[in-house]
């Protein structure tokens, strides 16, 4: 049976490739996408969530905004990593034509969960605000959640601040109110997501492909490389967040650790840091799946076959 999936996300470049991904697999079905404010303003990640959608050909996912702001603190965005639409490179050609769901994110997380015959995993790759003020308006549809696996956080260093990875910076508290929601969390921070980097050989693969779809996945990675080279003076850049749905498509790509993962809320210079205990000595209870390593070979592959299911 596939894995029945709601994407919350802010694409946007590795967002795109997995909802790619998640579409392309049959070992996932995806139910519904919502999305946030992250990458870039929540208008604008909803409409490249439907770009997305419209260009690979992905019809028939209700696709519904979030929140536009954090639950507290200002709102922050990466424009110097994902440009000023949040999905910078590729030309996309007129308007989507995927509608957005009139509902809003947490009326479609509410109604899929309810609607759905199972529980439902949550795949948020983007700050966890929707998915934590769900969880405070709805404590009740924590039995309909089957885990949360998400993108975010670090066992070590950040990439927004020395300490502090993007999307739990963007929202601190509302990580934090996840990862101490009791619900089985899955994490995949920065120490794993740098081991897949887009490098020219697999851009050369996915190009090899020659379809519509496969150029704009080009003109997306080509992009996403030239800011992370700028920025962070990177090689090839990290496709962070389709490890989440590669980990549920082939767990055996994966190592992962349990560990207590807390995240800090008030550091004068750390605000945002995901504190991963590997070695248990804070006698706090390891409850979180963290990501450690991945076989990189096996991830694009899939990602290669999904863009070449999708042809476009
Ligand atoms: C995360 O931040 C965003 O820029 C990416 O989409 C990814 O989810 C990496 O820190
Ligand atoms: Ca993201």
């Amino acid at each position: 049976m596939p894995v029945p999936v709601i994407l919350d996300c802010d694409p946007g470049h590795d967002d795109a490739f997995n909802i790619l991904l998640a579409a392309a697999h049959p070992s996932v079905q995806l139910l519904a996408i919502t999305t946030v404010a992250g990458n870039q303003t929540v208008e604008k990640t909803t409409l490249n969530a439907r770009r997305v959608c419209s260009v690979a050909g992905i019809r028939g996912v209700p696709i519904a905004a979030g929140r536009d702001r954090p639950l507290h603190g200002p709102r922050r965005i990466a424009e110097n990593i994902h440009g000023d639409s949040g999905l910078d490179g590729p030309g996309f050609a007129g308007e989507p034509d995927v509608p957005q769901d009139p509902r809003g994110a947490l009326a479609l997380l509410r109604d899929t969960l309810l609607a759905h015959p199972t529980p439902v995993t949550l795949v948020p790759t983007g700050p966890l605000t929707n998915i934590a003020a769900l969880l405070l308006a709805h404590p009740e549809l924590a039995a309909r959640i089957e885990r949360i696996v998400l993108m975010g956080g670090s066992t070590g260093r950040g990439n927004t601040t020395p300490a502090a990875e993007f999307n739990v910076l963007c929202d601190p508290e509302a990580a934090d109110i996840v990862l101490r929601s009791g619900l089985p969390v899955t994490m995949f921070g920065l120490n794993v997501t740098h081991q897949v980097r887009a490098t020219p050989d697999v851009v050369a693969r996915i190009a090899a492909l020659g379809t519509p779809l496969s150029g704009l996945c080009v003109d997306l990675l080509t992009y996403f490389a030239s800011t992370y080279r700028e920025v962070y003076g990177f090689d090839a850049p990290p496709l962070h967040d389709p490890l989440t749905v590669a980990h549920l498509i082939d767990p055996s790509l994966f190592r992962l650790a349990r560990a207590a993962v807390t995240v800090e809320l008030n550091g004068t210079y750390t605000r945002g840091a995901t504190v991963v205990d590997l070695h248990g000595v804070t006698g706090l209870p390891a409850e979180t799946d963290v990501g450690m390593q991945v076989d990189a070979d096996g991830f694009w592959q899939l990602i290669v076959d999904a863009v070449r299911t999708l042809g476009g």
